[in-house]
């Protein structure tokens, strides 16, 4: 039986209009990371960190799905797959993706720094805005920055290990621990793939070049081919 573990970074957005980080006019080239993905940058100047994270909830918010997104839904609906996705956006839960870790969190929710509440995010928020919770007012975007734990980790790392593939999509490997997991499941004895508009420098046993939204079709359609 195929259990396929699938990391996705913002490569698999990209074509939804959703920005990349480190590609050329990325998003870490018009902002600073220190400032509005830290939590010393929130502490500093939690207003700036809210602008930031409004307006990438409002794109998220208009994007629309991309071909990608749905070929994972459709491998998805007749194959054991487990969606891993460093994006913040909710792009593969709104093409029908069932149970995706989202390993950096979410921008359409809201957590607070006091308590640990979490909920639906607001269209705009505010460092004012008090927690439905708790009443403190250190409400933040649920979202992981810099120098914190990446969710689901422990049962990341047990899909892994106990997978009969693993595939990175659109992720340039800089980001660690996801960019650690191509090795995780290297050691582990799992062939690995890796679906992405070029080479990110991670070792892959196999590789695939292109815009996702070409790429990943062509492969689910492959795999799905495939008897079981
Ligand atoms: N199709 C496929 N891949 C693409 C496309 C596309 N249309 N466009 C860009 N890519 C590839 C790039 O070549 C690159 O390898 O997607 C990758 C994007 O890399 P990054 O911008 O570094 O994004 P990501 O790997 O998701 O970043 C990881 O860094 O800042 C943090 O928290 C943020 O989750 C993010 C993490």
């Amino acid at each position: 039986m195929e259990r396929i573990v699938i990391l996705s970074g913002a490569g698999l957005s990209a074509e939804s209009g959703l920005g990349t980080f480190r590609d050329e006019g990325g998003i870490w080239s018009r902002y600073d990371l220190s400032e509005v993905a830290t939590p010393e940058g929130f502490a500093r100047d939690p207003a700036q960190v809210h602008e930031f994270y409004n307006a990438r909830r409002s794109n998220a918010a208009l994007a629309v799905p991309n071909p990608a997104h749905k070929a994972l839904v459709r491998l998805q609906s007749s194959r054991d797959v487990f969606l891993v996705t460093q994006n913040v956006d909710a792009l593969l839960d709104r093409a029908g993706a069932r149970n995706v870790l989202h390993m950096h969190g979410r921008l359409d929710r809201a957590t607070c720094a006091a308590c640990g509440e979490t909920w639906d995010a607001p269209d705009v928020m505010h460092p004012e805005d008090p927690c439905p919770g708790c009443g403190t007012c250190a409400t933040r975007p649920d979202v992981v920055w810099f120098g914190e734990m990446p969710k689901g980790l422990d049962l990341i790392e047990e899909r892994l290990g106990d997978a009969t593939l693993f595939v990175a999509i659109g992720t340039s490997g800089t980001v660690y621990p996801a960019a650690g997991f191509v090795d995780i499941a290297r050691s582990a004895g799992v062939p690995t793939l890796e679906l992405n508009l070029e080479p990110s420098g991670g070792v892959f046993d196999a590789g695939r070049y292109g815009r996702a939204s070409r790429i990943v079709p062509d492969w689910v359609d492959e795999v799905l081919s495939r008897i079981r």
